[in-house]
């Protein structure tokens, strides 16, 4: 015991995804696409808002946002998937281990506050249309991008200062395919109380108040709309089932992940929603927007034709 503890970990093992042998290629090729798709997808959303002066307005730009850090939550985890699946090299050093984790808990935290944000927008549209401009002004979108680029900050760095305070003895197997905190916490051999609390108290923070604000804020727009239905709130409100479908997709996903009771046969469990919550909903978010949102496809029409002829440059 003495011996290892001194010895300290200097890469870890990622054990990557429960596949059989015969399946490797096929899942390599179905996670390949899914990674591409939603590469394209966001940048997509991003390169037609920034394209478009008409979809120049706050909740547009927190979409840009969202989509931005979708495409950036995705690429922390699949290309190391990918590569690993490939080569069958499993190990990832110390170092990029903790880059990854810190980086992982940086862009779900991102998406949790952009989630706010377009809920808080949704909200001051449909309750206060007359004053929407006002109080929307572009100081106040900046602001609240700011302060969640803020906050999250504090909070991945915080987990990732506290999992860099812990010893790694002899175990270095990760049985997933990302070095996730709760997985790095259960191989160390220091006294992981601390981290856990943290974690505990943090997540409640993190999740659960962004969760409520979301919950509040459509209490108060489905009042609204129930003691004055007119067609204006109609049509503010048709983008509020795309956000309410992104909204129970992520907090669904993640909610099951940390709420649910882990026992020991849970893995398999674990590792499926952890590849819902990683690879389907980042690739999900820009089709669930751009399907039914008529804003989006003029938008893509619109700058079609602009390409196609040089007269309207
Ligand atoms: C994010 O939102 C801010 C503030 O609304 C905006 O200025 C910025 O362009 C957006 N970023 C992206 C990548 O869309």
């Amino acid at each position: 015991m003495l011996r290892q503890n001194q010895t300290s970990i200097s890469e870890f093992l990622l054990l990557g995804l429960p596949i059989q042998p015969e399946q490797q290629n096929l899942c390599y090729a179905l996670f390949l696409a899914m990674y591409v798709t939603t590469l394209l997808g966001n940048l997509l959303i991003i390169v037609l808002i920034r394209l478009d002066s008409h979809l120049h307005t706050p909740m547009y730009l927190f979409l840009s946002n969202l989509s931005f850090s979708d495409l950036c939550f995705s690429s922390v985890t699949m290309p190391k998937l990918l590569q690993n699946m490939q080569n069958q090299d499993p190990s990832i050093p110390y170092a990029d281990c903790l880059t990854q984790m810190y980086f992982f808990l940086y862009f779900s935290d991102l998406e949790s506050f952009l989630l706010v944000a377009v809920a808080y927008d949704r909200y001051v549209a449909i309750c206060f249309p007359l004053h929407y401009t006002a109080i929307m002004s572009p100081m106040l979108c900046l602001s609240l991008v700011a302060l969640s680029w803020v906050l999250t900050t504090f909070h991945a760095m915080l987990h990732t200062l506290l999992m860099a305070r812990l010893c790694f003895c002899a175990d270095n197997v990760i049985p997933h395919f990302f070095c996730d905190m709760s997985a790095l916490l259960k191989l160390s051999c220091s006294d992981t109380r601390v981290n856990e609390l943290v974690i505990f108290i943090m997540g409640g923070l993190i999740l659960v108040i962004p969760f409520l604000l979301i919950l509040g804020s459509y209490a108060r727009i489905v009042s609204s709309i129930l003691k004055v239905p007119s067609k204006g709130i109609c049509k503010a409100f048709s983008t509020c089932g795309s956000h309410l479908s992104v909204v129970s997709l992520f907090y669904g996903t993640v909610i099951g992940l940390y709420l649910c009771p882990s026992a020991n046969n849970s893995t398999l469990k674990e590792t499926v929603m952890a590849v819902m919550y990683t690879v389907v909903t980042p690739m999900l978010n820009p089709f669930i927007y751009s399907l039914r949102n008529r804003d989006m496809k003029g938008a893509l029409e619109r700058v079609i034709c602009k390409r196609k002829n040089p007269f309207l440059l």
